[in-house]
């Protein structure tokens, strides 16, 4: 099953593709993006998604394309690759130009859509649930690059899943500068206690997750009250569930935290059914009814 790029208007495969060895995405990180994945050949969120990659833009003062050429372009890649459902990544970079840090140096911004065959983590994640380390790295200031800004530069948080996975945990969980829980290295953190479904706030300094968001909307909908709250270490360790949310996981149990049992290390009633739910908002996707 085929793999197709997107780059400055052509199609090409992952041996073909190639960007400036000056584009600035490749030399400073300095660009933003987006990732989703498509269900029944649709891709879940794309609005959202693109709304949130024009902040980011923002953000950084990138002077991004209008939206329609975006969503052409990834019309365009989704259809030369013909997956049966696709993980999609959109790139869009500040350009190429001389060497230095001055973003006046760019050409113009760089789209870049990498569309591949979908691979979801596999099953006995979901079924026996994963296992988070909360790490040393510090999620970045929000006064430095804002962790709501989705960017190129994920070097921290490539630094916070290599402690995870040298703890031999499958996802990493990073503290702000003043010790609250934020979120995980791509994905958010939530936390059940006595039914009740809680996330860290965004004013703590975090992606603002589009199946943050989506899961908050569905439990929202099914009754469960909700909090948004500043999130403290033990608030994971003494929960009685935990789960992590993002565009290709959906909604994943956590079971253990540092190696230590949440409860009694098995995938939650409140997070069976949210996972239970996100998958039928997927197939309301699917038929094209939402
Ligand atoms: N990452 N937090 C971080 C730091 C992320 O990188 C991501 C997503 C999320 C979850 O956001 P969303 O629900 O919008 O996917 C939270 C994507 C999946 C990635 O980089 O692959």
């Amino acid at each position: 099953m085929p793999i197709r790029i997107y780059v400055d208007g052509g199609l090409f495969d992952e041996k073909t593709a190639v960007i400036p060895v000056f584009d600035r995405g490749f030399l400073y990180g300095d660009s933003v993006y987006e990732v989703t994945r498509t269900v029944g050949g649709k891709p879940v969120d794309l609005e959202p998604h693109l709304s949130r990659l024009e902040r980011s833009a923002e953000a950084i003062m990138l002077p991004i394309m209008p939206r329609p050429v975006i969503m052409n372009a990834l019309a365009e890649t989704l259809s030369a690759a013909g997956n049966p459902d696709s993980y999609i990544r959109v790139i869009v970079t500040r350009g190429a130009g001389e060497l230095g840090l001055d973003p006046d140096l760019a050409d113009k911004p760089r789209l870049i859509i990498v569309v591949k065959p979908l691979k979801l983590p596999p099953g006995d994640l979901y079924r026996d649930g994963a296992s988070i380390a909360i790490v040393g790295v510090r999620r970045n200031l929000r006064r430095a690059v804002d962790p709501a800004v989705k960017s190129g530069n994920y070097l921290n948080n490539i630094m916070a899943f290599a402690e995870a996975k040298r703890a031999g945990a499958y996802e990493s969980i990073m503290c702000n500068a003043e010790g609250l829980v934020v979120e995980g290295s791509t994905s958010n953190i939530f936390a059940v206690k006595d039914r009740v479904i809680r996330t860290p706030a965004l004013e703590d300094g975090l992606l603002d997750g589009i199946t943050r968001r989506r899961v908050l909307q569905i439990a929202c909908d099914a009754g469960y009250a909700l909090e948004q709250v500043h999130m403290r270490p033990d608030d994971l360790r003494l929960a009685d569930e935990l789960f992590l949310t993002s565009s290709v996981r959906g909604v994943m149990p956590v079971v253990r935290v540092d190696g230590m049992p949440v409860k009694d290390a098995r995938p939650g009633t409140v997070t069976r059914e949210l996972m239970a739910l996100y998958d039928q908002f997927l197939a309301r996707v699917a038929v094209g009814t939402l």
